[in-house]
């Protein structure tokens, strides 16, 4: 059995997945990096293993049971455990102004499919690997967008951004993380969602704040918590967001 930690992070061959498998393998963490596809996927990870860093490419498609359950397959065989999953696959189909009224009902059936259901299936294929570890850690890449009370309020920066099949999916994955870090609170495995703020990437666009490095560091925060750390939370860097 590897004495370095096993780390799985699902939409790793860009954006914040390439950089969280980077700051995680920095750390010392063998990285499996999924991505969807065979050539975007190696393409990612040659240059971090160039860098010396022990990562290896994981075709997984979120939304495909077998790709996961082959994944799954994969982990076990190899490493027996795992000891973070890093549920940083995400997508906004429609883009940001497609509301409540008028979205199609592909776009939020599409949304849903990658953002929440794939999410749910990827955690439940690794939650037995998941439990064979000494202290495993779940991260759900979340949004300030998926906050309830954060739409409510008029005064938040987010107030009126009614993508809503992008929020509700967002809001799924918050419930989600609640309701399984209650039920594994016996057990050794923290779960958290995590909003990595507004970050330059395909999705948040050439106008975020955030460069790659920062949008990571919620993602790596929650991913390396100490046994004393917090499980069922809702986080932006250290910080606890409403729900
Ligand atoms: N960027 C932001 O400002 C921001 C803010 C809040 C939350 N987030 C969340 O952070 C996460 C990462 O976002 P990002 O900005 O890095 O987005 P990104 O650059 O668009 O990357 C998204 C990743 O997800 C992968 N993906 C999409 N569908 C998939 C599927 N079916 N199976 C496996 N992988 C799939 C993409 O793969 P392909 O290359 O194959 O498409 C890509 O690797 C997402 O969950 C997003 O919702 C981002």
């Amino acid at each position: 059995m590897s004495s370095r930690q096993i780390a799985l992070v699902t939409g790793a061959n860009k954006g914040i997945g390439l950089e969280t498998s980077r700051q995680l393998a920095r750390a010392g963490m063998t990285v499996l990096m999924g991505s969807r596809d065979e050539g975007r996927g190696r393409q990612a990870a040659d240059p971090l293993r160039k860098e010396g860093l022990d990562v290896r490419f994981m075709r997984l498609d979120v939304t495909d049971e077998a790709s996961i359950h082959a994944a799954a397959e994969t982990i076990g065989r190899e490493f027996g455990r795992l000891d973070v999953l890093v549920n940083n696959a995400g997508v906004a189909v429609e883009g940001w102004d497609a509301k409540p009224g008028t979205v199609s009902m592909k776009s939020v059936r599409d949304t849903f499919e990658v953002n929440f259901f794939g999410l749910v299936a990827v955690t439940q294929a690794m939650l037995p690997l998941l439990k064979k570890s000494a202290a495993g850690r779940i991260v759900n890449l979340t949004s300030i967008l998926g906050s309830l009370s954060e739409h409510r309020d008029p005064n938040s920066p987010i107030h009126g951004m009614l993508c809503t099949a992008y929020n509700a999916s967002k809001a799924a994955v918050n419930m989600f993380t609640v309701n399984l870090a209650h039920e594994l609170r016996e057990t050794k495995i923290k779960v958290n969602a995590a909003h990595p703020g507004w970050v330059r990437t395909d999705m948040g666009g050439e106008g975020a704040p955030l460069d790659v490095t920062q949008g990571a560091w919620t993602s790596v925060y929650l991913a390396t918590l100490p046994e004393t750390g917090p499980t069922g939370g809702f986080y932006h860097k250290d910080v606890h967001m409403r729900w």
